[in-house]
């Protein structure tokens, strides 16, 4: 029987560049998601040199909840929402990253937003950098190249955590931590404010600004508790389930270090120490960083109260063999698995992987865990009578929560809660279109930016409503 503690987090999840729009108003500062074009499946986003006249930034006006979070808050009181993931747009609050004084005009804009959350029983979860840091920090300091980055972000998260103490309980400091680590270009920019030189070592680059950014965390981690010891903070890391592609021993040592790749991230997060294979590939390569005695006691002094995650798909992974060992693994690669089916983007949909994820960080940290984005993209279709019957979301949620729910009554798994992706039609990340829709809530917009922005509930809209409702038992 699917079954949910009584005050579970049932909520939806966004993030502030991908649904605000209002780029440039109230003195906010550009962000690195401002400076990303629209791409397409298959067409990848570019970074340009600041805004160029010629080019269509889709995050410039999103689906402009700056201006329309009243109504929205509304439609999502009505889901039933208890509460709602978003973050704080970091150039809202220090344009230029260094500035002498925080920009109040921004800061006002989330207490608005807060109170109006509150006042609708919605508790704010609350991401301190989802993509979007200010690209004056880039600019000015090669982003989190710079030891500097550290500060600037500390000093923003005490900023906001000092204004919203008593508002907001739960906060997540960087989000999806660890997409960077494959060297793409587009997420070392989201997560980093980085561009990687020709020639670079983007591992080795990669490693450095992960480790202050871990740094920047952990201090936060620390400072967050003494400005509210009711404050929960926690990491926010992708994951995907990670199978062998066959039986064969390498295959399985494949996807074994495939996941090191996370546990490095949440390793230190939640144990607050380097992880012993890692230390391993320093050596192995040479890598040698600016990592301090004072930062490994930060870093094992700033471990998080939970684990905030997003979960989307598994992934299968193959070994590839040396040519001179066969028993030697060479490479990793990612293949498909042929007992799925993936979305119209090429997303492996698999709920069972959920509970697979969900067990094996309960058997690693015994922590809680929050299912903080989980969703699926699709093209959505408007009928003639404006409505949008999108049983193939419902579906895919339905199938995730009775997962979530075995883990938790079946495999001892502690979860907060669970806000699934774009609960209302953002900005993709990865490829700027609207068309790929996650929400429950339509917002007429296309990819190119016509459409009048408004909103429809979609048929997935009432069945969440009930969800809730019932506390999951009517799915
Ligand atoms: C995660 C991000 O990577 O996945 C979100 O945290 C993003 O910002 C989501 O939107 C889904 O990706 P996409 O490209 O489908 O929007």
């Amino acid at each position: 029987m699917v079954k949910f503690p009584s005050d579970f987090l049932w909520g939806g999840a966004l993030a502030a560049n991908q649904v605000e729009g209002a780029y440039a108003e109230d003195g906010k500062g550009l962000s690195v998601a401002d400076v990303m074009t629209a791409g397409a499946h298959g067409v990848p986003r570019q970074i340009t040199e600041g805004v160029q006249s010629d080019m269509y930034y889709p995050n410039h006006t999103a689906i402009d909840f700056y201006h329309q979070y009243p109504s929205d808050c509304e439609l999502f009181a009505e889901l039933g929402l208890k509460a709602l993931r978003i973050s704080i747009a970091w150039s809202r609050i220090f344009p230029n990253a260094d500035d002498p004084e925080p920009n109040e005009a921004g800061l006002r804009y989330y207490d608005q937003l807060f109170d109006t959350l509150i006042a609708r029983g919605m508790e704010p979860i609350v991401t301190l950098s989802h993509f979007e840091m200010p690209y004056a920090l880039y600019q000015k300091y090669g982003g989190f190249r710079n030891r500097e980055a550290i500060n600037l972000f500390v000093r923003y998260a005490e900023t906001v955590m000092t204004r919203y103490r008593g508002k907001v309980r739960y906060w997540m400091t960087f989000n999806e931590i660890n997409n960077q680590f494959g060297g793409d270009d587009l997420l070392a920019w989201a997560d980093s404010a980085i561009q990687f030189e020709a020639d670079e070592d983007r591992e080795e680059v990669i490693y450095q600004t992960s480790l202050y950014e871990l740094i920047a965390s952990a201090r936060v981690v620390t400072l967050g508790h003494a400005i509210d010891p009711a404050n929960q903070i926690g990491c926010m890391i992708a994951y995907s389930a990670v199978y062998p592609a066959s039986s064969e021993p390498l295959d399985v040592l494949a996807a074994a270090q495939f996941m090191d790749r996370s546990y490095f991230y949440s390793d230190i997060h939640v144990r607050g120490k380097i992880p012993a294979a890692t230390e391993s590939i320093w050596q192995e390569k040479n890598y040698n960083f600016d990592l301090t005695k004072e930062d490994l006691t930060i870093l094992a002094t700033g471990t998080v109260d939970f684990i905030g995650f997003s979960y989307y798909m598994s992934k299968t992974v193959a070994a590839v063999k040396s040519e001179q060992d066969p028993n030697q693994l060479k490479g990793i690669k990612v293949v498909s698995n042929p007992h799925l089916v993936a979305n119209d983007w090429g997303w492996e949909i698999d709920a069972v992987g959920l509970r697979v994820i969900l067990k094996t960080l309960t058997d690693r940290y015994q922590l809680p865990l929050f299912i903080v984005e989980n969703g699926l993209g699709a093209y959505d279709q408007l009928t003639e009578e404006n409505e949008i019957h999108d049983s193939y979301r419902v579906d895919y949620l339905k199938q995730h929560i009775i997962e979530m729910s075995k883990a938790i009554n079946e495999d001892g798994a502690s979860v907060i809660g669970y806000t699934p992706w774009g609960i209302i039609d953002i900005v993709s990340f990865w490829t700027g279109e609207m068309e790929k829709r996650y929400g429950l809530i339509y917002v007429n917009r296309d990819n190119q930016g016509q459409g009048d922005l408004s909103r429809i509930k979609k048929a997935s809209f009432t069945w969440y409503q009930k969800v809730i409702e019932t506390n999951g038992r009517e799915l």
